[in-house]
């Protein structure tokens, strides 16, 4: 199969050429691969068993790790979701379109395939024009995972996307890099209160002005967690990764102190401004800014692991806020390979 690759700009509307051949595709069964403000997704009919097995066998996924269903609003979520309380009316009502992804009670119209047999579904609907022009063209729900290999980083653009999918989806949407750069939030409402499995974008300091928030457990280490994909290995680059964690001028002299010019740097440009010149680094920013360390995380671990260094060094921030959801994805990257420093 050769991959065809079409470029689209935000200011698209459902009946542009490029959105409306994409659509006719997803409603005839095929994959399309799409920008949303989070990450680039594998879309498939969300509709159709056979189109999410599909997705499976292009990621190399298990499938028993459930697929999110991408909706361009709120009504068609009815279709997917059995009953939706009044928590989750006013987190939608906040948060959608956006990077929220609640968890519902299925309808009988969600194929098994989707929810990897449970009786829950994943459901949010993306902020992305591109997306939200696409499932609005193809009318009906979109099933779409990051557009990776399983294990790998996420795609945060259209280069990252051919570089693991070349050949294995008939067409990508290419609409330039992703402004969110970590996945979303996946939650959970019940009596009253709300679960988050991933961190993402929409923090638990947000969603606490809504109800008592709680993280699953698992997200630290303990239990199973409730949304199975965060068992699995993940995120992860060719080369090793290592986390250094403490205050960015401790993990700065660190890394200077223990300098090695087969290494790859993913830094702020504070730490960046004491390494030698000639350093292979990613620099996401000033140190303070989390939000140009969520959007570079993915494009640093791919662009590093391409340059002649043997493992990559990685600063850490403090994981409250958005820093919740990049350490979640770091640490997974890492392996859990933590280098604490004073
Ligand atoms: O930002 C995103 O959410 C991106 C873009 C493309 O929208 N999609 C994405 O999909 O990250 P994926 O498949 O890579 O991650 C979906 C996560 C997995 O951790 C999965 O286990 C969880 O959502 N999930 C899906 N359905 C679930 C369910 N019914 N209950 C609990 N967790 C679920
Ligand atoms: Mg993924």
């Amino acid at each position: 199969m050769k991959t065809k690759r079409m470029t689209v700009t935000a200011a698209v509307t459902p009946t542009h050429p490029a959105i409306r051949e994409a659509a006719a595709r997803l409603r005839a069964g095929e994959l399309v691969a799409f920008p949303t403000e989070t990450v680039y997704g594998l879309g498939a009919n969300g509709l159709s068993d056979a189109a999410a097995r599909a997705v499976y066998a292009a990621k190399g996924r298990p499938s028993d790790n459930p697929l999110i269903l991408h909706v361009d609003g709120r009504a068609m979520l009815d279709t997917v979701a059995a009953a939706v309380s009044p928590l989750e009316e006013a987190l939608m009502a906040a948060f959608w379109p956006g990077p929220l992804t609640l968890v519902f009670a299925k309808t009988a119209a969600v194929p098994a395939a989707v929810t990897g047999g449970g009786d829950t579904v994943a459901v949010r609907a993306p902020s992305h024009p591109v997306a939200a022009a696409l499932i609005t063209a193809a009318g009906v729900p979109i099933a779409a995972p990051s557009a990776n290999r399983s294990g790998r980083p996420s795609p945060t653009d259209a280069d990252m996307v051919m570089h693991d999918l070349d050949s294995r989806v008939p067409l990508i949407l290419d609409a330039g890099p992703c402004t969110v750069g970590v996945e979303s939030t996946v939650a959970a409402c019940a009596d009253g209160r709300i679960t988050i499995y991933r961190p993402g974008a929409v923090t638990a300091e947000m969603l606490s002005a809504y109800a008592p928030v709680s993280i699953d457990p698992a997200l630290t280490g303990s239990g199973v967690p409730k949304a199975p994909g965060m068992k699995y290995r993940h995120y992860s680059p060719s080369v090793p990764v290592t986390i250094w964690q403490g205050t960015g001028e401790a993990v700065a002299r660190a890394l200077r102190e223990d300098y090695r010019d087969d290494r790859g740097y993913f830094v702020s440009e504070e730490t960046a401004a004491l390494l030698p010149a000639g350093a292979h680094t990613f620099i996401w920013g000033a140190r303070a800014d989390r939000q140009a360390m969520a959007r570079s995380l993915y494009a640093a671990l791919t662009t590093l692991e391409g340059q002649p260094i043997t493992e990559i060094y990685a600063e850490g921030v403090a994981a409250t806020d958005l820093g919740a959801a990049i350490m979640n994805r770091l640490v997974k990257a890492a392996g859990y390979r933590i280098k604490e420093v004073e």
